[in-house]
């Protein structure tokens, strides 16, 4: 299976501008318990980690930016450009986001509150974890 899943979201855009609704486990596969957004990001990277139990939806909602997904076999490169498109990221990811534009936002929607424990912040670590779910 690709690493890179994108979605179409359903849009309603019109001659008065561009509208897109999201609902959960309807539109996406996952319901939403938290949602966050980057922005003002003065183009340093972020990210660098993986979750041990997460859905999440990064849609790219104004500008562009680039991610990285590595599932410890391989690696592909997805950059998010368009408001109406959510790549969902689920599994044991290792995710880094790269290259924003200055007027970047970047809304993630997430399948589970907060919680440090469920976060690989170390490579080494991520890669273990990944043979250890071989
Ligand atoms: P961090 O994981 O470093 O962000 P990124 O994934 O973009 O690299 O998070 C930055 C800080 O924000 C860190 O102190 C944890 C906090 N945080 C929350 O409290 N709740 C959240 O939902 C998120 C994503 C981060």
């Amino acid at each position: 299976m690709s690493l890179v899943h994108l979605i179409d979201l359903p849009s309603f855009a019109d001659e008065r501008g561009g509208l897109v609704a999201i609902e959960s486990e309807q539109s996406i596969p996952f319901a939403v318990k938290r949602l966050y957004y980057i922005f003002n990001t003065n183009h340093q990277a972020r990210g660098f980690h993986a979750h041990l139990n997460l859905q999440q939806l990064a849609i790219c909602i104004k500008g562009h930016c680039r991610f990285v997904l590595d599932n410890g076999i391989e690696k592909q490169d997805v950059v998010l450009n368009e408001p109406t498109q959510g790549l969902l990221i689920e599994g044991l990811v290792w995710r880094e986001m790269h290259d924003f534009s200055e007027d970047c936002v970047l809304l993630v929607l997430a399948s589970e509150h907060y919680d440090e424990a469920d976060y690989i912040r170390d490579y080494a670590q991520f890669m273990l974890t990944v043979q250890k779910r071989e």
